[in-house]
């Protein structure tokens, strides 16, 4: 990796930097399952694995998720010769569900170009599937002890307030980086990295920083100036846009409906209930999806209580529509029915369980597996 020419002074500066945060990290860092011991190597195929499901979700919601894959699928070759129907279930709940497609992709090709052994650059993982800059970076300096700028969303806190960085997010982004650049060390790579991370976690919090326990306050111009919270600067946001659509639950004796989304898009390839498209609220009059009409003959209801549930780009409102079926009709093409008591087990991402747990639903879902 290229760096800009240095003066003493802020070589002196960065090492110290760096010392302390290391020391800091020897004695305060997070006891998380994919982590080696300090001054270790961790095995790459957990630090691979580790990294995609952190992609925008919190380390205490993939704690389980990582314990339960791990458990059923220990190695690479395990998880590359999984079912990819078994992997999508395991990891329905965790959302941004074509990392979990990704995921699927990736081992495979790791088994079959490299013998089952991540690559040990950054420039050949990035060419991996679901492998971004940030990704690459950290198996490069967690995995494999080298040296990378590792930039996440705690990362860019940390150093927006240590340089008081007024250019607002994301157009910081870039002297974010190489101020990250001239901060990180040439050892200890993933410890230094994980430092960071576990700095900007549990100290250098969003709101109401620590800035009296912080290993740099010596050197943070926010923490001096006494206005770390107010850095990063964010380019305020737009509000979400709206959608909507209808969901479908249809109720045979003990069975319900289901079916497969399309590989790509949101939830693709994920199990859930039939619902139509979901569009601008200025869509129009919403009709169900076709296949499902002859089904029915008019025994769907609408049901009160829209379920909501907000995706990166736009907040989502379902309305719900329940039907009572004749105990012989056939599933439509590319669905099928599913009893309800394995309803739990079928793999439904949140939106899809909070549709099972719509009131009306779940008191349907009663009156059916007992009947
Ligand atoms: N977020 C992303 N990667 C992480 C890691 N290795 N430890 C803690 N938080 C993280």
């Amino acid at each position: 990796m290229q760096q800009a020419a240095m003066s003493d002074g802020q070589q002196r500066r960065r090492r110290h930097a760096s010392r302390s945060l290391l020391a800091w990290y020897d004695r305060h860092r997070r006891v998380l399952p994919w982590r080696a011991p300090a001054h270790d190597i961790a095995d790459p195929y957990r630090v691979w694995l580790s990294e995609i499901m952190l992609q925008q979700t919190v380390v205490k919601a993939v704690i389980p998720y990582f314990d339960s894959f791990t458990r059923r699928w220990p190695t690479l070759a395990d998880l590359a010769a999984a079912r990819d129907d078994e992997v999508m279930a395991a990891w329905a709940g965790l959302g941004y569900y074509s990392r979990a497609r990704k995921l699927i992709a990736c081992a495979k090709e790791v088994m079959e170009r490299f013998d089952g052994r991540f690559p040990d650059d950054e420039a050949a993982l990035l060419a991996l599937p679901g492998i971004g800059p940030y990704t690459a970076a950290a198996i490069s300096a967690i995995a494999f002890g080298r040296r990378a700028v590792v930039v996440d969303g705690n990362v860019e806190r940390v150093i927006a307030r240590l340089f008081r960085i007024t250019t607002p997010l994301p157009a910081a982004k870039r002297e974010i980086r190489e101020r990250a650049a001239d901060l990180t060390p040439a050892g200890r790579a993933g410890d230094y990295a994980q430092g960071m991370m576990d700095l900007g976690a549990t100290i250098c919090t969003p709101r109401r920083p620590a800035c009296d326990r912080c290993p740099l306050m010596a050197m943070c111009e926010g923490g001096q100036a006494g206005d770390a919270e107010d850095f990063p600067r964010k380019t305020p946001k737009r509000t979400k846009p709206q959608r909507r659509g209808l969901v479908h639950v249809a109720f045979r004796g003990g069975d319900v409906l289901l079916t497969r989304r399309p590989p790509r898009g949101l939830l693709g390839g994920m199990v859930a209930f039939p619902s139509t498209p979901w569009t601008e609220p200025a869509a129009g009059d919403i009709q169900p999806p076709p296949q499902l009409v002859p089904l029915t003959h008019g025994k769907w209801h609408e049901v009160p209580g829209d379920v909501t549930h907000v995706f990166t780009h736009f907040t989502l409102s379902l309305t719900v529509w329940i039907a009572q079926i004749d105990g012989d009709t056939m599933a439509p093409a590319d669905m099928w029915w599913s009893p309800i008591s394995q309803l739990e087990e079928a793999g439904l991402p949140s939106l899809m369980q909070k549709v099972a747990r719509h009131p009306h639903v779940v008191s349907w879902l009663r009156r059916q597996s007992v009947t």
